[in-house]
């Protein structure tokens, strides 16, 4: 298949430019499209066949359920059933915005698309051409991320390329995407709402609206096993990872940190290695001279900026051919925790403490 690329400017566009986008959604066919998350693969959420194009574009195994993208609050009433009061209350909060929210599904929601649960999971994206191509088009947009299942999640359009060309019908290239990890989920259809991926929507802001809220215990829990499954069948694959061997150096003193790094460095570049550090703008000074590549994912002092390069970091150890890669790890508080969940899964859980 060749795929379509075109690019759209996401401040400068107009509606017209998405038409042949929106007139392959309507044909059920798949279009990559960029979100204030990740980009976006997506599909008519309502046409079974579309979902399962998703499902083997990507190689995703098919009971890890797809978000389904909508535009207004009407759509919300319209594919979900049973929504509470306070879930009305987050969506007036954080929708448009990085935030899923589970519920009931309606059965114009086609099993193949939430992998045979009787609940959806639905967003209502703030990039202003997902949202140009969900009202146009009017249809609901089923899309997981536009990666590869495994490989870290696309933050911008030469990701997708990489992963999915030739196998879908179209890319659309609005440039990087402005948070880049995915959004927040907030399983709304049980009695107590629970948290079952973290994102830029952090605890503290979901407890201001309720209070009740809780954490799927998976997401504290460490390396999976076999006692604690994730809520979401997405979280219990592997993920993210690099091919090489990834692993987090964690400890509250920079300097021991950095030595050890320094050390493992060392190490596997005399065993011939090809080795990689994740540092911080504040700490990459410390491995100059180890031998290894040094990249780093952004401020410390804004958790923002490492979330939005994290993912091109994890690609680009594969571009560099890293075998070995050592990262520094980073405060898992707020959206840190979020950045932690990623890291943690690229590197297997595995953690050096120091
Ligand atoms: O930011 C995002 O959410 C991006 C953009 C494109 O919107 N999408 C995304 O989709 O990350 P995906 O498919 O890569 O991750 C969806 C996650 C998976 O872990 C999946 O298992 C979970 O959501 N999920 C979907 N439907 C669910 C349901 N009904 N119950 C529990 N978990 C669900
Ligand atoms: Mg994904």
């Amino acid at each position: 298949m060749k795929t379509l690329y075109k690019k759209i400017d996401p401040e400068d566009f107009r509606d017209e430019d998405l038409d042949e986008a929106c007139e392959i959604l309507k044909s059920g066919g798949l279009v990559a499209f960029p979100t204030e998350t990740v980009y976006g693969l997506g599909g008519d959420a309502e046409r079974a066949d579309a979902s399962e194009k998703i499902y083997a574009a990507k190689g995703r195994p098919s009971d890890n359920p797809l978000i389904v993208h909508i535009a207004d609050m009407d759509s919300l009433y319209d594919i979900a059933e049973e929504i509470p009061e306070q879930a009305l209350q987050v969506a007036k909060a954080y929708w448009p915005g990085p935030l899923t929210m589970i519920f009931k599904k309606k059965d114009k929601i086609p099993d193949e698309t939430t992998g045979g649960l009787d609940t959806v999971a639905v967003r209502m994206p703030s990039h202003p051409v997902a949202r140009a191509l969900i009202r146009r088009s009017g249809v609901y947009i089923a899309a997981p991320s536009a990666n590869t299942s495994g490989r870290p999640s696309p933050t911008k359009a030469c990701h997708v390329k990489e992963d999915l060309d030739g196998k879908i019908d179209m890319i659309i290239d609005s440039g990087p995407v402005g948070i880049g990890i995915e959004s927040s989920i907030l399983d709304m259809s049980v009695e107590t709402p629970m948290i079952l991926r973290p994102g830029y929507i952090d605890f503290d802001m979901f407890r201001k609206i309720v209070p009740n809220v809780t954490l799927d215990p998976s997401l504290t829990a460490g390396k999976p096993s076999k006692a604690i499954h994730p809520k979401a069948p997405g979280m219990k694959y592997r993920h993210y990872a690099p091919k090489g061997n990834m692993v987090i150096v964690a400890g509250h003193d920079r300097k021991k940190v950095a030595e050890k790094i320094n050390q493992l460095a060392r190490e596997h570049e005399l065993l011939g290695a090809r080795t990689a550090v994740i540092a911080s703008d504040e700490t990459r000074s410390l491995y100059e001279g180890n031998g290894a590549v040094v990249l780093s994912t952004g401020s410390r002092n804004e958790p923002g900026s490492v979330a939005a390069r994290l993912f091109d970091i994890l690609r680009e150890m594969d571009h560099i051919g890293a075998e070995y890669i050592i990262s520094e790890s980073f405060d898992d508080d707020k959206m840190g925790f979020a950045i932690m969940n990623r890291m943690l899964k690229a590197a297997a859980y595995h953690v050096i403490k120091v």
